[in-house]
């Protein structure tokens, strides 16, 4: 059943190019324009959105910071992620121009229901994006985008997340098609970007001995930091909460660009600290990790940095370098969550934890 795997999780891992293909599939119309068949909100109805709430948990809500990022750039409409578990208590503005999108993989998260519950209560859509059909969150919400990672067993949420990422970036680029705020054109070149997805999860996956030796390495380790920006801000909080979860290590993720704001003081001689680099761009993003690598390096850090093919730049400042697959940079989570899943299953396996069944935890959490 786990298909020659020692843990659900690493064959998990392995699903994952399937499970976003999956996820794409039957997307397109006859037209090949985007198609979302359990939508169910019209087009009217979504014109009429002048702003969006992401409520999500632990990895979900990770998947929510992607979508802010896309949804904003894509489609201009301000976006706000919030913890299902704050959301209802701060008695946050809402009303029927505010589209709520609940992300839960289980669809049974009490947090993440009981926020929209609060907020069909104050009139606003709900939009669940969900694994499980017929679960209780999709079943209040107006509205359902399914992820089709199939059962996914482990604890730690792995196909899942990348799968809600899938559909974030559907639901980013649905609005932008009905709201015209991109062009058909630009639409169907990104979705034939995440429809070569598959492809390059899989070479990433092809490196995992590399990942696994690097693991193993730092069994002894007691703290790993983890950096990125844009959207691998994201991936590194979803790289520190796999080995926090798997590995019971005091793990912590950061935007890159906050290190001088508190937490450098934390690097000492040694320390792992994993950057996620962002692909090189018009942008400043790319130079700009590289100098907070540089940073933390020259105060002792041991770089294990993840970068795009042909990203020379990188290496001097690189104590050890996985190479990802050259995306564009609101896609990079797709690919760079990758060796982190790996890195933190082998590291929690040579340390001897059971990685399917983290201790105190559960897979579905059904209490507030
Ligand atoms: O089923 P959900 O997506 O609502 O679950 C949310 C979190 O409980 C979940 O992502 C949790 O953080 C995982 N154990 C992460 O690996």
């Amino acid at each position: 059943e786990k298909d020659g795997h020692d843990w659900f999780m690493r064959k998990e891992i392995f699903e994952q190019p399937r499970a976003v293909a999956d996820s794409l599939l039957g997307r397109r119309g006859v037209d090949g324009r985007l198609q979302l068949d359990e939508m169910r909100l019209s087009d009217q109805e979504l014109r009429d959105i002048t702003k969006i709430i992401i409520i999500a948990c632990g990895t979900s809500f990770y998947a929510g910071m992607v979508a802010k990022y896309a949804i904003e750039h894509w489609c201009r409409i301000p976006v706000e992620v919030e913890l299902a578990s704050e959301f209802r208590y701060r008695d946050p503005i809402l009303d029927y121009s505010t589209l709520v999108v609940a992300i839960s993989q289980s669809g049974e998260t009490a947090d993440t229901l009981q926020a929209i519950r609060h907020a069909r209560t104050q009139r606003s859509k709900v939009l669940a994006i969900c694994n499980t059909n017929g679960s209780t969150i999709p079943r209040e919400s107006d509205a359902v985008i399914y992820t089709h990672a199939g059962p996914e067993i482990g604890v730690a949420s792995t196909k899942g997340f990348l799968t809600q990422l899938v559909a974030c970036y559907l639901l980013a680029l649905y609005l932008a098609q009905v709201k015209g705020t991109r062009f058909g054109d630009e639409i169907d070149q990104v979705l034939g970007q995440l429809e070569a997805m598959p492809e390059q999860i899989e070479k990433v996956l092809a490196l995992a001995p590399d990942v696994y030796a690097l693991a193993r390495e730092h069994v002894q380790s007691r703290s790993v930091l983890f950096l990125g920006r844009h959207a691998g801000y994201p991936v590194a909080l979803e790289g520190a909460l796999k080995l926090k979860e798997l590995a019971y290590l005091h793990a912590e993720g950061f935007a890159a660009g906050e290190l001088k704001h508190g937490p450098i003081a934390l690097v000492e001689e040694g320390l792992p600290v994993l950057c996620v680099v962002p692909p090189r761009g018009r942008d400043q993003l790319h130079d700009k990790m590289l100098s907070g690598i540089q940073e933390v390096r020259a105060r002792g850090a041991r770089t294990l940095c993840l970068a795009e093919e042909g990203d020379e730049q990188v290496a001097p400042y690189a104590d050890e370098l996985i190479r990802l697959p050259r995306v564009p940079v609101l896609l990079q989570p797709l690919v760079a969550v990758v060796p982190l899943q790996l890195f933190a299953c082998e590291l929690a396996t040579a340390l001897g934890y059971d990685v399917d069944q983290p201790r105190n935890l559960a897979k579905s959490v059904t209490v507030e």
